[in-house]
């Protein structure tokens, strides 16, 4: 069946070593995808290839890479394999591109996923060149039936001066109907509401929208969405689940919040996955969630009732939970919508809605700063993506991780982060194995006391304890949030010297 019913798009389709043949060293290049879903599977392949027969010929040629957020190996990866980027935003986990990034041959630009349509359309990136951007199916007159995630599609088609489009038979054509694209107005100075009270509720239409006489290349393509699965959850992670459910708990029989809890949002990473098993078999029922990716630890939650409903701007399923979801798809419909970053991500729904952010973090201080993004204070891991715009304005604001890393030589609980993605007055609770540390209406001292005593590892608690000791005594007139500044980064310096904190 032709998924491809605009007559003038039909004019355009090609291979997609033509289609690649469009862009031009220099250019910005704006990806569809958002985790290992929904992003081009052929045109970046193709691209790296030109890329890798021009650096052979002594020629350089090299892109500004965008995206909605990470994308697979055969996106970022094969671009980056042939050095073939120079700059990226607005996140990135690929291993090769990240080795590139920490080594100063790619400039990143990590930003809040919220903002990232913003900045495009005031120029702050600069202009887009070429999009590519993977759809479902063509419609008369430019009307796209999305793929598996929507990210900065919207943003993409809307300003760039060339379009590749790729359509996917790979992805099921029962997705129409599973999107929700606002085209309302989003801009300062015109910005309006947006009239979103209930995560679920439709605020725009299920389609993208081109002009097609921008379209210089259409291509299609029958490859598999590429998403790993989560490692099954182990007895740290479990752990970390189960003091998050009994703080849940805890503020329902508080009154604090409905039995059924308040819309959930849930990070990257094994611990967060673990967090969904463990609602899963919980008493928790009706939940709902407002969050980024659905990944397979939400569809287990839908499919056991758990969950009745989730919104988020991907659907990245692992090749297990593709298969499901294919398998059932007409009853995932109204229960699963897609939608912008933008809105997806958005302060204000966020914090209107009340929702309940869980993100994993590399490491947290004493007084509640917390650390997503770097190693040892200078090497990326992968970007603040959307943890900053949920635990912000966030409800509740867990930040979760094991109490120690590479095989116990790290403490992740430290005097002082070594970098600084999210502020004390941003983070509400921190939780490892070893407990939960609640730093709401808490001073600096009285969180750090909760922190040590609570999520510390018991071989880091005794020296973490004697810092907060000896900053009290140094400092009679700094008790405030006391540190020694020329100790606070030396466990970060010892474990650079020493290989242990
Ligand atoms: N010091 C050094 N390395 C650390 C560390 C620390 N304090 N804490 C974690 N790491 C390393 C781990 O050793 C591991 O490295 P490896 O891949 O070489 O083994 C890596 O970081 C990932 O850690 P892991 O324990 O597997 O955690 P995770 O899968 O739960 O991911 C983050 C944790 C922080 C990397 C991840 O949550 C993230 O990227 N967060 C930022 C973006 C975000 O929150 N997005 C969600 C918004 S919706």
């Amino acid at each position: 069946m032709t998924r491809i019913s605009c007559p003038v798009m039909t004019t355009r389709i090609t291979d997609a070593d033509s289609a690649a043949a469009v862009v031009r060293p220099g250019d910005h290049v704006g990806l569809s995808g958002f985790t290992g879903a929904g992003y081009p599977k052929a045109v970046p392949g193709a691209l790296a290839r030109q890329m890798a027969e021009a650096h052979d010929r002594g020629e350089e040629f090299r892109i500004g890479l965008w995206t909605g957020a990470s994308t697979a190996p055969d996106a970022d990866g094969a671009l980056a394999a042939v050095d073939g980027v120079s700059s990226r935003l607005p996140y990135n986990s690929d291993p090769t591109l990240r080795r590139l990034i920490n080594a100063g041959a790619v400039d990143y630009i990590d930003e809040h996923l919220s903002h990232s349509a913003q900045h495009m359309w005031f120029g702050f990136y600069g202009n887009l060149d070429v999009a590519v951007v993977e759809v479902t199916a063509i419609l008369p007159g430019g009307v796209l039936v999305p793929s598996t995630s929507v990210g900065n599609n919207k943003t993409w088609l809307d300003r760039a001066d060339r379009v590749i489009l790729e359509v996917n038979h790979w992805q099921p054509r029962e997705l129409e109907g599973f999107h929700d694209i606002y085209y309302g107005a989003t801009l300062p100075p015109n910005r309006k509401p947006i009239q979103l009270t209930e995560p679920m509720q439709r605020i725009g239409e299920p389609y993208l929208h081109v002009d097609p006489h921008k379209v210089v290349a259409v291509v299609e393509t029958n490859h598999p969405d590429r998403n790993s699965p989560f490692t099954a959850p182990d007895e740290t992670s479990e752990a970390i689940a189960g003091h998050v459910l009994d703080f849940l708990r805890h503020e329902v029989a508080a009154g604090r919040m409905p039995p059924s809890l308040l819309p959930l949002q849930s990070g990257v990473g094994n611990v967060a996955n673990a967090v969904l098993a463990g609602l899963d078999g919980s008493e928790f029922t009706d939940l709902v969630a407002f969050t980024e990716v659905v990944q397979d630890g939400m569809l287990d939650l839908l499919d056991s009732g758990t969950l009745r409903a989730a919104s988020a701007t991907s659907l990245g399923l692992s090749e297990l939970g593709a298969k499901r979801f294919m398998a059932n798809i007409e009853a995932y419909k109204g229960r699963i919508l897609l939608r912008s970053e933008e809105i997806s991500n958005h302060p204000e729904l966020v914090r209107r809605l009340g929702v309940i952010a869980m993100n994993g973090m590399i490491e947290a201080d004493i007084y509640g700063n917390v650390n997503s993004t770097h190693v040892m204070g200078s090497s990326i891991m992968n970007g603040i993506g959307g943890s900053g715009d949920f635990a912000r304005n966030a409800f509740l604001s867990f930040f979760l991780t094991p109490s120690t890393a590479k095989g116990g030589a790290i403490s992740t609980i430290v005097p002082m982060v070594s970098h600084v993605d999210h502020t004390e007055h941003d983070v509400h609770v921190v939780v490892t194995e070893h407990g939960l540390a609640d730093l709401r209406g808490k001073s600096p001292r009285a969180r750090a006391k909760q922190v040590i005593a609570n999520c510390a590892h018991p071989l880091f608690r005794d020296a973490l304890v004697s810092y907060t000791e000896r900053a009290w005594q140094a400092h009679p007139h700094g008790r405030h949030t006391p540190h020694l500044l020329g100790e606070a980064l030396s466990w970060h310096q010892r474990y650079l010297e020493t290989g242990r904190m």
